[in-house]
């Protein structure tokens, strides 16, 4: 959840770590905090609580210099509010070393009972000061930091990323990993780490992913990893795909827009690679041997929030081509119902980041069960892919603002391709149907542009719906869960109540919400492809509007049948039925950008959220 960079090297430290801070801020923006060793050899600090700007105002009144050796930190608080002691880095050994912490240390109490046992008054109420008094008591018994470090990390229980520097040591910043993502950037006569690659992007490409209980020792001329123990531990660097710009606002108003408008690209990147012919071939599942795939006999998908939904659309898809039941389980759901796994199941995760908590704790979870596990992640070498047998990256390109757009769509497209994968492998699909599919990639970024072309219409319909307090999403079928993620979009970004249903639940007790002026966005399935639902959810609209709701449909181009119905209509490009939510869900997005616009509200960084939520 929380943003860590390191740094050591000859360039301005202080810039080094606020350029890494601002990349990583969306992961947390609670309160935000440097620390170097300034040029007199003693360690500077300065940290805020608010966002990073805050503390770049106190660098501005209050400068520190630095010598070349620097932590920061931005926070989203789990120990202790965000205030300015809470904030991260803390100091130990009498301020001579400072440390940052992302994760949660759950034996801090009784840790906490042995600092003050050895005469240590703790100002804060978080774990990490406890873990920085305890480092400071280490490294005044040992000597050094990294064997203190080896010794502290090895007594923690919990999640952390730990990073620390000691003004005795300077040029040299230690790091460790458990359950919590950690990378390090290699330069050239410098070395950055960081809570993942955005922290050192601008500078270099180059990075090495810690594994997991591993730690990290960096210097400006070496990198060097070991296990806890203290034994080396051999390592590969990879070249990140993602460059600096792409995790640039571009004269977008926010980033969200920006991420809303590159959909048809990222859509198409996902594609790009996986299709021979009018076949499709994703060759991480090729790699898996034809005789795992077609011994499957069940799916679950696996995710939180955004990308369970996608998982939601995906399950339809998957079971409509390649005849395997499918169930999606929320990651947090499914590692505590002791879940029925066979030899024969296969578990799909879904995870932008590939670091969410929830989401890797079940992942590691099916692996000790024997099951094949596939990944559908967006973030290169994450820690979810590599727990995994397989991963299909989604390619959108690094997604900043913290409400999920382009990778919701690119994560559909991703388990699309892995229906289509695993029907042609079983022999579930005709030859037609696989090349009738291909088609609608192909011309799906077109009609995604389209899609989002529908911009100042709902600008417009949001400014008139400024003071509105409740909003509903009804949908059928995969319209279903683009009804929750719109609902979802609205709740995270312009703090209304929204709830999304499926329309057939209308009459089991949802209607009884449907009062006068009610607004309730409706996804109105294709009249061509799908005429009995769309008959049906024609009658869920007349019910609502002789209620007195105030009817948004969103349609295909064409059909007049709900007109005399809605108030506002939405017109959308005509797709097959399953690519329909990646259309539809397009306006949503820019509906609940626009009404958290008009309301002056922060549209990238809402209140209380992070993106990657990387504590349980
Ligand atoms: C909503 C949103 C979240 C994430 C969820 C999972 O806009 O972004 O609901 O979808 O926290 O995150 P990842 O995909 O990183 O595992």
């Amino acid at each position: 959840m929380c943003g860590i960079v390191g740094y050591v090297g000859p360039n301005d430290t202080v810039e080094a770590l606020l350029s890494g801070l601002r990349r990583l801020e969306y992961r947390g923006y609670d309160s935000a905090g440097v620390a170097v060793i300034d040029e007199a050899g003693n360690i500077g600090v300065r940290k805020r609580a608010g966002k990073l700007v805050r503390l770049e105002e106190l660098l501005e009144v209050s400068p520190l210099t630095a010598q070349g050796t620097g932590i920061g930190h931005t926070r989203w608080a789990t120990h202790g509010g965000p205030t300015d002691e809470n904030a991260h880095p803390h100091l130990g050994d009498d301020g001579k070393l400072a440390l940052i912490h992302n994760g949660i240390v759950e034996n801090f109490a009784e840790l906490r009972a042995e600092v003050e046992a050895a005469g240590i008054t703790l100002i804060g109420e978080t774990d990490t000061e406890v873990v920085a008094a305890l480092l400071g008591l280490e490294v005044a018994r040992v000597g050094d930091l990294e064997t203190a470090f080896r010794t502290v990390v090895a007594r923690l229980h919990g999640t952390f990323t730990l990073l620390a520097m000691h003004r005795d040591e300077p040029g040299k910043v230690v790091a460790a990993r458990h359950h919590s993502p950690l990378v390090v950037g290699l330069g050239e006569g410098e070395n950055f780490l960081g809570s993942d690659v955005a922290a050192f992007v601008s500078s270099t490409r180059r990075a090495v992913a810690v594994d997991e209980d591993n730690i990290a020792i960096i210097t400006p001329d070496e990198v060097r990893i070991t296990d806890f123990a203290g034994t080396p531990v051999e390592f590969a660097e990879y070249e990140v795909e993602w460059d600096a710009d792409a995790a640039d606002k571009g004269g977008w108003s926010s980033f969200m827009a920006k991420e809303i408008n590159e959909q048809p690209d990222s859509v198409a990147n996902t594609v790009r690679g996986r299709i021979s012919g009018d076949a499709v071939e994703i060759p991480e599942l090729t790699a898996l041997g034809a005789e795992r795939l077609t011994n499957v006999d069940r799916i679950i998908i696996i995710a939180c929030g955004t990308a369970s939904y996608a998982g939601m659309i995906g399950a339809y898809a998957i079971e409509q081509w390649a005849r395997i039941p499918v169930e999606v389980q929320l990651s947090h759901e499914f590692r505590y119902r002791d879940p029925v796994l066979t030899d024969r199941t296969m578990v799909i995760s879904v995870s932008q980041s590939g670091e969410t908590m929830d989401t890797l704790m079940a992942v590691k979870y099916a692996v000790e069960q024997g099951v094949t596990t596939v990944s559908v992640c967006n973030t290169q070498s994450a820690t979810i892919p590599r727990e995994s047998d397989a991963a299909v990256y989604t390619h959108a390109g690094p997604e900043v603002a913290v409400a999920s757009t382009k990778a919701f769509t690119a994560q559909i497209t991703a388990l699309y391709l892995i229906g289509l994968h695993l029907g042609r492998v079983r022999g579930t699909l005709s030859a037609e149907t696989q090349a009738d599919a291909v088609r609608q990639f192909e011309t799906l970024p077109e009609k995604l542009r389209e899609a989002v072309d529908t911009h100042t219409q709902i600008a417009q319909l949001a400014h008139w719906m400024a003071d509105t307090r409740s909003v509903l999403f009804l949908g059928r079928h995969v319209g279903y869960p683009a009804a929750l993620e719109g609902a979802l979009k609205l709740k995270e970004i312009a703090y209304i109540h929204a709830e999304g249903f499926a329309a057939g639940e209308l009459k089991h007790g949802p209607i009884a919400l449907i009062d006068h002026g009610q607004p309730v966005f409706v996804l109105v399935p294709s009249p061509r492809t799908s005429p009995l639902m769309h008959s049906k959810v024609v009658s869920n609209i007349q019910e609502i509007r002789a209620r007195g709701a105030r009817v948004i449909a969103i349609v295909e181009k064409g059909d007049t049948a709900v007109l005399p119905y809605a108030d506002d209509v939405i017109r959308l490009p005509l797709a097959d039925a399953l690519f329909e939510p990646l259309l539809q869900v397009i306006p949503l997005q820019w509906f609940a950008l626009e009404l958290s616009t008009v309301k002056g509200l922060d549209v990238d960084q809402p209140r209380n959220l992070a993106k990657s939520v990387t504590v349980e």
